[in-house]
């Protein structure tokens, strides 16, 4: 029984009222949760990287339905997926479009928070809950991938699982462990196997759904970073929020619309994108006698590897001028208060000292892992007295965009084969990208900042 609450429905959803709180779900998530009216087509990534999700779980189920993790079946269960299941084709390629696409939509809907500030206060574990799905979908990728047991899919493990031997004391023992074996074999395809269909996923779902839930408690940002809650009628409602049923759901559909335009022409007319997508090296069985001249990651994953490649050992000297100019920095703020001045300029000295006594393939481990887990520091890291890009100083935007394509070379970088000259840009971008959050604190409270309107600007088509 719903116990003292009135229940208004009557017939089948009422009896189900009674008993699941499903009325008051669907108001309290969709007919009544009340959105910002300015929402603009950046607010479509959110609900497609759901979509993704959906397509993603859906294509796999029927995939495991042939697929085989054993090393000596799984290449050729992938092709026999491709030619002899009934359009086993299309589901191949929609999972394989469908994993690229996921990172398409979720850099966008990151670049968005940034953009709009949608992390600052109250939204930070928002955030955190994101930090944490992007981290999942990294290892949900990087898992998957061992899958088909091709030439990139055997190496490509192989280089990433070694990164862990670099690790200080337990490093060997961990790799052998994460592999099962002392290279990769049938033992780890069989545990990436279990990650990839279901552990990650599970973990993964129940970060959305968090993620959800702490967006719906605090209410959605908006491209003019104002706080809607602020402002409200006479029966409580946000003066400039509308129900996201019907107003945003069908506005979401043009989004849905435009995507699945997007991904049928990849799917259709270029499933590989070049080799981007699906790399030409993994329609090769894998041969562990045989490595390919070069590996690569996948797209998505090459900033982050351009980052850790960009760690040699001279690296690590600018990393330690890098790691003492910030303690000096820290030390002589006006903004750090008293135990903290000394705490962290001490924790920065002792890192400068690490990075000359351990490996820089060790460093290069911690940049990598660093760089991603240094997002979910943002809310703390952005001083600025506005949420949005759109009230910022001129030259922000600037420090934006110089932000974004320092992360798109990164990202070509990534995908090349290391040269001299290309290691010495991915140095500097390296250190463009730490700079970037590192040196937030200060350079995003300086400059002219304009009025924030009191109400969100919004002009009706
Ligand atoms: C599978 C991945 C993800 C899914 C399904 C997802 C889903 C959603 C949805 C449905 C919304 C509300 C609609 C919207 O504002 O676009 C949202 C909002 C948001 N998401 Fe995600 N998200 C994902 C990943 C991430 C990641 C990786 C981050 C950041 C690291 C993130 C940060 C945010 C923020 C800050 C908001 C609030 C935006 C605002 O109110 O302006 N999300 N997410």
């Amino acid at each position: 029984m719903a116990g003292d609450k009135v229940v208004d429905t009557k017939g089948l959803l009422g009896w189900i009222d009674h008993r699941f709180p499903a009325s008051k779900l669907w108001k309290e998530h969709l007919s009544e949760y009340y959105a910002p009216k300015n929402f603009n087509f950046w607010y479509f990534f959110g609900s497609l990287a759901l979509l993704v999700l959906v397509i993603q779980i859906v294509t796999g189920i029927f995939m495991v339905m042939h697929y085989k993790p054993d090393a000596d079946l799984a290449f050729a269960s992938v092709e026999y997926i491709m030619r002899e299941v009934p359009y086993g084709w299309i589901i191949r390629y929609m999972h394989s479009t469908g994993a690229s696409m996921f990172f398409v939509v979720v850099y966008l809907h990151m670049l968005r928070g940034m953009l709009y500030g949608s992390y600052r206060k109250p939204r930070e574990l928002v955030w955190i809950f994101g930090v944490a799905i992007f981290l999942c979908l990294m290892a949900e990728a990087f898992f998957g991938y061992l899958l088909p047991w091709g030439q990139m899919s055997f190496w490509g493990a192989q280089v990433i699982v070694n990164l862990f031997s670099a690790i200080p004391f337990v490093g060997e023992g961990l790799s052998v462990w994460i592999r099962g074996d002392f290279v990769v074999s049938d033992a780890t395809l069989n545990r990436f196997f279990a990650f990839h269909v279901i552990a990650i996923p599970l973990v993964l779902i129940g970060l959305i759904v968090a993620h959800i839930i702490a967006l719906h408690e605090v209410g959605s940002n908006n491209p003019d970073g104002i706080e809607i809650k602020a402002k409200k009628d006479a029966n409580g409602r946000p003066l400039d929020g509308i129900p996201f049923h019907p107003y945003y759901s069908v506005h979401d559909l043009v989004g849905v619309a435009g995507f699945l335009i997007v991904f049928a022409a990849i799917m259709f007319f270029a499933p590989t994108m070049g080799g981007y997508f699906l790399e030409s090296n993994n329609f090769l069985p894998a041969d562990p006698f045989k490595t390919p001249p070069h590996i690569a990651p996948v797209w998505y994953f090459t900033p982050f590897y351009s980052m850790l490649r960009a760690t040699t050992d001279e690296f690590t000297w600018a990393l330690v001028a890098f790691a003492l100019l910030f303690a000096v920095g820290i030390f002589f703020s006006k903004n750090v208060k008293a135990p903290w001045k000394l705490i962290f300029p001490a924790i920065l000295v002792a890192v400068a000292v690490a990075l000359r006594v351990f490996d820089a393939k060790f460093w290069g481990v911690v940049v990598m892992g660093g760089t991603v887990v240094i997002l979910g520091f943002l809310p703390w890291l952005d001083k600025s007295p506005v949420k949005s890009i759109r009230y910022r100083p001129g030259w922000h935007k600037l420090v934006y965009a110089i932000f974004m394509i320092n992360f798109v070379i990164l990202g070509i970088i990534g995908t090349k084969a290391p040269s001299p000259v290309l290691n010495i840009v991915s140095q500097v971008g390296t250190i463009v990208y730490l700079a970037f959050f590192f040196f937030m604190p200060i350079w995003s409270r300086l400059g002219t900042f304009k009025q924030v309107p009191e109400r969100v600007t919004y002009h009706p088509h």
